[in-house]
């Protein structure tokens, strides 16, 4: 893939962010998320490439959204293909509560390159690259906590393991305070811890529990880049979730546990623009005319990491604008 696209690809979140900022602590989550699709469909149009999009905001949450199958981007021949995964709002919730870790975060890969995620849940762990070879579902989370200590060279009470504050996570959260570990419960937003254990400062060593299976695609994505370790597995709620997973078309066996690999392979791609400030990026901060952003943007073929942090002058892109930055 062109690695000017990039930067393109940049641009496409800090308009969702933008946009989204907007309507940060004003406790309308769906308008929020409105702003930013709509800012992230009108930024694509700038970005040399034919996108279609195979991870959109779904039909668990009923947001409006960038839907599967929708093609953004101009529509000429002569561009390349790509898929996208999108959360243009990661962190819905947040952003209407004025929490911490809310941003907008897309993942771009060459056709056929990232799972079709079907928008259930997903079974996930996430480590930095310590955790490779180490870790696996197949593991009960104190088992990986232990492992993953000892390839850190580290005691269980020196872990931090970041777990969505949910009652289906009453087990796992029990059994690692008994194994020692600090656990930090969130309450929402489970992308930004999972690339911040491959982050040494964001003091996050692992995140284990169920969440969003797109959010899974979107943090392996970055795993992918930063060397971590990921593995998901993909937990259907009804029978008819099920049924349309296999309808997909991607999973031969859907209760399979998926390594990186299964989710997402080849060069891609992934952006994440900060929102409100959390584990991973600071949120946008409007200060005299500008608006700073902060966004991290990486690309798996070189492994480069990049923060990008840019100051936008407010007074010459008012927010109806946002896509054309
Ligand atoms: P949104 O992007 O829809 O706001 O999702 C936020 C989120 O907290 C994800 O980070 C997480 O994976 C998922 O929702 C958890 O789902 P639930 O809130 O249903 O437990």
């Amino acid at each position: 893939m062109d690695r000017t696209l990039v930067l393109e690809y940049a641009r496409v979140t800090e308009a969702a962010a933008i946009a989204s900022s907007s309507m940060i602590g004003r406790g309308d989550g769906e308008g929020a998320d409105q702003r930013a699709v709509t800012a992230m469909r009108e930024a694509f149009e700038r970005v040399n490439a034919r996108g279609t999009i195979v991870i959109g905001e779904g039909e668990r949450d009923e947001a409006p959204m960038l839907y599967i199958g929708e093609k953004v981007g101009p529509a000429d021949p002569d561009l390349p293909e790509v898929d996208i995964a999108v959360d243009p709002l990661e962190g819905t919730n947040l952003c209407a509560s004025g929490g911490p870790g809310a941003m907008a975060v897309l993942a771009v890969a060459k056709k056929g390159d990232l799972l079709n995620a079907p928008d259930t849940y997903m079974y996930k762990i996430a480590t930095g690259p310590e955790g490779k070879g180490v870790v696996h579902l197949e593991m009960s989370p104190t088992e990986n906590l232990r492992a993953l200590a000892a390839a850190k060279g580290r005691r269980t009470d020196e872990m931090t393991v970041v777990v969505l504050d949910r009652p289906r996570h009453a087990s796992i959260v029990q059994e690692l305070r008994d194994a020692g570990a600090r656990i930090m419960l969130i309450t929402d937003g489970d992308v930004a811890p999972a690339v911040a254990t491959c982050i040494p400062k964001s003091g996050v060593d692992m995140v284990i529990g169920t969440g969003g299976a797109p959010e899974g695609v979107l943090a392996a994505a970055a795993l992918l880049s930063l060397e971590g370790e990921f593995f998901g597995q993909l937990r259907f709620r009804t029978d008819e979730e099920r049924e349309r997973a296999l309808k997909m078309g991607f999973l031969k066996d859907p209760d399979k546990i998926m390594e990186m690999n299964d989710l997402v392979r080849g060069d891609v791609i992934f952006v994440a623009t900060g929102v409100t400030t959390g584990h991973l990026l600071k949120g946008v901060r409007r200060i005299g005319d500008y608006l700073h952003l902060q966004t991290m943007a990486l690309r798996s073929q070189t492994g480069t990491i990049r923060f990008v942090e840019t100051q936008v002058n407010a007074r010459r892109f008012p927010f109806q604008y946002v896509g054309r930055l």
